[in-house]
């Protein structure tokens, strides 16, 4: 059967899913839990990778060798990085690239040495069907969460992007590191700090990946206000109810 692999930066990011993963069996390697079973039906291996590119490209790795799964998705968090894109709208990666990769002038800035790339392209068909879960899940949010909460994180009109996203070992919270950024990069739309890590591997390896990121932050010096309230207030009920409509389409 196909399993999917499913991963996340941090535990506020992942709230809630655990508790309905059926047949549930845990793995311990390298430090991490992995927690192999079914979501909805569908064999799945759900981790908590950490945060940063490292976490990310070695755990993917172990979901890839140790349990084959067949693809991968990893749901969380990002700062939007283009005043279109609000708080509380989500964002899946079409492109993703690291944005801390420069060995320039020896290579093109963002361009991983001797590969000739510096973005990744995610998995045609994951990508469409995971569009069609947002958008669904988009058009019935409002009964997921509070009349308060809605007005708290103002999540009266959330809209889905699809572009790049761009992958870095910072938490980027200050307006002329992302000006200068979205000036080398003027098609992204959202930073964060995994997704392009975990792309590369499963471009390695032919693997079908895509990466989800809702808004938590404008990635300027406000990004760290009411930070773990939303993740765990929004973009975990989010994920949950994107996953729980992507697995039983
Ligand atoms: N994840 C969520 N917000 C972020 C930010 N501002 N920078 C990097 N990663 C993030």
């Amino acid at each position: 059967p196909n399993t999917t692999g499913l991963i996340f930066a941090m535990r506020e990011e992942q709230e809630g899913l655990e508790a309905f993963i059926q047949h549930k069996k845990v793995h311990r390697i390298a430090k991490r839990d992995f927690i192999q079973g079914e979501l909805w039906g569908h064999p799945v291996v759900m981790v908590l990778a950490g945060i940063g590119k490292v976490a990310a490209a070695s755990t993917t790795n172990q979901l890839i060798h140790h349990f084959q799964v067949n693809q991968l998705i990893l749901s969380g968090v990002a700062g939007a990085a283009d005043p279109f894109l609000k708080v509380g709208d989500i964002v899946i990666a079409d492109a993703l690239l690291q944005h801390d990769m420069d060995a320039s002038p020896l290579f093109p800035r963002f361009e991983i040495p001797l590969s000739g790339k510096s973005r990744f392209f995610a998995h045609k068909n994951l990508h469409k069907e995971l569009q069609n879960a947002i958008a669904q899940f988009i058009q019935v949010m409002q009964e997921h969460f509070s009349a308060s909460l809605i007005a708290e994180f103002q999540l009266q009109n959330v809209k889905l992007h699809t572009g790049l996203i761009a992958s870095g070992d910072q938490f980027i919270h200050d307006s002329k590191v992302l000006k200068e950024l979205k000036q080398a990069l003027p098609d992204l739309l959202a930073v964060e700090m995994e997704g392009a890590a975990i792309a590369q591997v499963c471009e390695e390896h032919d693997l079908a990946f895509a990466i989800l990121r809702t808004i938590s932050d404008s990635a300027d010096e406000t990004a760290h206000v009411d930070f773990l309230s939303f993740v765990k207030n929004v973009a975990a009920p989010y994920t949950l109810g994107i996953l729980k409509n992507y697995f039983e389409n």
